[in-house]
């Protein structure tokens, strides 16, 4: 990890004074400080130590309905016990200072929410919803069973996580919002996120190529570094309050 030598420009406290339209893509590393583990993180991250082609794939769950249950049921252990941290209060309290705010997630963990951000775009799902594997309709209760997974009462299927697998497609209408404010927002932030996964690691680039204000906050560089105006080095649970507070509250900057 690179030393946190974040400071915040002059230039993009302005921009944020004056943006109509703020577009926040995040990330699991908007989380950590929360305690949930990312993903690609070497030593901490869950793909250092487990395969996402055991567990993380249509065909996995087919191969092995338990295993992969049972791997989302202690995640969903892990983020039951978490809270909000303020990178997620302070997203959510800048939504209440622009006219136009738009929070899209690629985390399932629903801690956006928990922080009192609105109409958050969940791109990869949300780990605490259930459906059945077969019609893909949530289902929210299910009788006492010994059997894991479970059945959907409705019609007999597996129930599975609602959330997106890889070799699966993204909710349709939450990508088309997604490209749509990246298109046309003032600011875009990218927050939290190695940019490896597509397609929500494509977002960014509709900012980039219509020329928005673009800043990625995340300690460590990505693949969208080198194409952002700003990087905000350190840890978004400082950087995010460090912001508002240089933008709304200077006296404390
Ligand atoms: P990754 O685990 O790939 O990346 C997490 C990013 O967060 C890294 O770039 C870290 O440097 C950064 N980071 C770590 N701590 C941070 C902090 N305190 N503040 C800010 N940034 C920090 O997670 P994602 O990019 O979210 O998909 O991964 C994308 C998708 O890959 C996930 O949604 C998941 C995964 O497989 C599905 O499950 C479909």
């Amino acid at each position: 990890m690179n030393p946190n030598t974040f400071s915040i420009p002059d230039e993009l406290v302005a921009a944020l004074r004056q943006a109509q339209h703020v577009a926040v893509l995040s990330g699991a590393g908007i989380s950590a400080e929360s305690g949930v583990p990312t993903f690609r993180e070497a030593q901490t991250g869950l793909w250092a130590q487990y395969d996402p082609e055991e567990l993380a794939t249509p065909q996995a769950f087919r191969r092995n309905p338990r295993l992969v249950w049972e791997w989302y049921e202690w995640r969903r252990g892990l983020v039951a016990k978490a809270e909000p941290n303020p990178g997620h209060r302070a997203l959510a309290e800048l939504a209440r200072r622009v006219p136009r705010f738009t929070l899209i997630t690629q985390n399932v963990d629903g801690l956006h929410q928990q922080a009192g951000s609105e109409n958050v775009i969940e791109l990869h799902g949300n780990i605490m919803r259930t459906k059945c594997l077969d019609d893909g309709r949530i289902v929210t209760n299910w009788p006492e069973t010994d059997e894991i997974p479970p059945r959907c009462p409705r019609c007999g299927g597996l129930l599975r996580p609602d959330v997106v697998w890889f070799g699966e497609g993204l909710p349709y209408s939450a990508l088309t919002t997604a490209v749509a404010a990246a298109q046309s927002c003032d600011i875009f932030f990218a927050i939290g996120t190695s940019a490896l996964v597509h397609p929500a690691a494509s977002i960014p680039a509709y900012a980039i190529r219509n020329g928005r204000i673009t800043v990625e906050i995340n300690p460590n560089h990505t693949p969208i570094s080198r194409q952002m105006n700003y990087v905000l080095n350190g840890p978004s649970g400082e950087i995010l309050p460090a912001l508002l507070a240089a933008a709304w509250n200077p006296q404390s900057k």
